[in-house]
């Protein structure tokens, strides 16, 4: 539409009436109305559909002041930033270990191998002793590395942001390795799947 709307656009004989929409010709036709009415977004429906975004899995871990080892699966990692090195996760609000991690401001993100989904089902639950008969060491920034990972970050807490109902955590990385071509584990679909 280029011009102004005349009444030669819009015929008084062939007014629309409700419901009805003009044409150019002066013909009415009935009105479209949008039936898509936004319906809120299902945890099913969203779980489903980033079910088919594959991602890495990894354990955050961190040790308390009282010395006690703590940590959590997490399926969000990310790398941010080169300069100065970041790298983010998602913790969400019902984790109990992260509160504890973030209260010492620092953390060692341990990246998982294909034959360790038994470590992260360690995890990824709620036990009060998950490095019981795990093979671990302390990491130089004092938190928890695990042994036979893919790759692990020591990491500084730079910031923390709320997002819904979890957060991002940043991490600048202060010291990292990889070993030695181990296969990552990665979750897709709700399940794990070897990478070659
Ligand atoms: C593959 C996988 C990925 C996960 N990713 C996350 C994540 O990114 N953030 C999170 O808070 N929990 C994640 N979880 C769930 C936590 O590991 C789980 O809630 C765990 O019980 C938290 O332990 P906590 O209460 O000791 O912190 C993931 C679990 C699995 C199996």
């Amino acid at each position: 539409m280029t011009g102004p709307i005349t009444g030669s656009w819009c015929p008084v004989d062939s007014r629309p009436a409700a419901g009805q929409l003009p044409r150019r010709d002066g013909a009415v036709r009935p009105a479209v109305v949008p039936a898509v009415v936004p319906a809120p977004i299902s945890g099913t429906l969203f779980r489903s559909v980033m079910g088919s975004v594959p991602t890495s899995v990894a354990v955050v871990a961190g040790m308390t002041a009282g010395g006690e080892p703590v940590g959590l699966a997490i399926g969000t990692l990310t790398s941010v930033s080169l300069d100065p090195p970041l790298i983010a996760f998602c913790p969400g609000a019902t984790s109990t270990s992260w509160p504890k991690i973030r209260a010492t401001g620092r953390f060692c993100v341990s990246v998982l191998a294909g034959d360790q989904q038994d470590v992260c089902a360690v995890f990824a639950s709620k036990r009060p002793d998950k490095f019981a008969g795990l093979s671990w060491s302390v990491a130089g920034n004092g938190a928890p590395r695990l042994d036979d990972v893919v790759a692990w970050l020591e990491c500084d807490l730079e910031a923390e942001h709320a997002a819904g109902d979890h957060s991002i955590a940043i991490g600048r990385v202060t010291r990292l390795g990889s070993g030695t071509g181990e296969v990552p584990l990665v979750f897709l679909g709700g399940r794990y799947v070897g990478v070659a």
